[in-house]
């Protein structure tokens, strides 16, 4: 790739596990190192703080590692910060060479566009076509080791990817300018189908038993033929709340999803009533509808991952500005099923109500 130094991007909990060491072992040349945040801000990086001397990027670790080895190869070419790219679109060529290694299975950014980073308390998205790794290294033998609340949180991101993006709004009906996402179409939907089946079949195996190898290999295919499905037919309403209560919370993305993916699903249910239906009878989990929902809450709850916006310390009083910050998620919403109401007040009464 014609790499001479590249910068590695990891964090301290990839390169204590000595996962950086085994995902690193065929390479003995001169690197620097970055530990990435847990949640990557506009704040946090600039083109001036990056080490000189590295031509390439090699990412080492979960999300926030991969999507801020985005945003480092997009600073090294183009300078400046991650605010002056936020959006779709904003990149003007072609970014530093970037391999990812990811060592989770779940937020599958190897193979998507998009690098998400806090912008004054919101979650927003620089996405771009130039942002996509240009090789992806998905080894299923980096997660063996993964504990238990990083194995769940993950992969039920990896759960929703499939699910919102087999459901998303149909790419016929999708405004032209929404280009990231196209909506979900004929190349997606099996490559969601697929991934749904996988994840779906191996999360509860591999949260439960670490050393399950062979669920361990499942997710991580899993997660990344989701990753490549979402970044081409785009997400939903789960991930615009997930995105608007990670802003304003600081919690997982993994832990948000699953506090939102109730009020999610049950707003988008009276425009997917016959896909719920298809989706529970492909995992063999009921014909109907409500069946598919049913089935996302037992999964939650038996990952012991968060049921509601209260478990991460939000009440009723906040349903408002919760709405307000998925309304912007314009990335989100171009391709989810059922658009709100203008005011947001169709979505604020589920949300409200999801809260109890
Ligand atoms: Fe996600």
């Amino acid at each position: 790739m014609g790499v001479d130094r590249p910068l590695v991007v990891t964090d301290a909990g990839v390169a204590g596990a000595g996962v950086l060491d085994a995902a690193l072992a065929a390479y003995d040349g001169p690197t620097e190192r970055l530990d990435a945040p847990t949640e990557p801000s506009t704040d946090d990086l600039t083109a001036d703080a990056l080490p000189n001397g590295v031509d390439g990027v090699v990412a080492v670790g979960g999300g926030s590692v991969l999507d801020t080895a985005k945003l480092a190869a997009l600073l090294l070419t183009h300078g400046g910060t991650p605010a002056d790219y936020l959006g779709a679109g904003a990149v003007p060529g072609p970014v530093a060479p970037l391999v990812a290694v990811p060592t989770t299975s779940g937020t599958g950014s190897q193979s998507t566009q998009t690098a998400v980073v806090h912008h004054e308390g919101v979650k927003r998205g620089v996405s771009d076509e130039h942002l996509r790794p240009a090789r992806a290294v998905v080894d299923p033998t980096l997660t063996f080791g993964l504990p238990r609340r990083v194995t769940a949180r993950s992969g039920f991101d990896a759960f929703v990817h499939a699910l919102e993006s087999l459901t998303a709004r149909d790419h016929r009906w999708v405004p032209e300018r929404a280009i990231t996402y196209q909506g979900a179409n004929p190349v997606t939907r099996p490559l969601s189908r697929r991934a749904l089946s996988l994840v779906g079949g191996a999360l509860e195996r591999a949260t439960m038993d670490g050393g399950d190898r062979a669920a361990r290999r499942e997710l991580s295919l899993g997660a990344h033929l989701a990753g490549l499905a979402f970044s081409n037919a785009g997400l939903g309403v789960v991930h615009a709340l997930a995105s608007a209560v990670g802003g304003m919370t600081d919690a997982a993305h993994g832990d948000c999803l699953a506090a939102c993916v109730a009020p999610g699903l049950r707003y988008n249910l009276p425009v997917r009533r016959d896909a719920y239906a298809a989706v529970a009878a492909g995992l063999g989990v009921g014909t109907a509808a409500e069946d598919l929902v049913t089935e996302v809450l037992r999964l939650r709850d038996a990952l012991a991952l968060p049921s509601s916006v209260a478990d991460l310390g939000l009440d009723r009083s906040d349903a408002a500005a919760v709405v307000e910050n998925t309304l912007v998620q314009e990335r989100r919403l171009a391709t989810t099923p059922r658009f709100p109401d203008e005011d947001g007040a169709d979505l604020r009464a589920a949300v409200a109500a999801s809260v109890g």
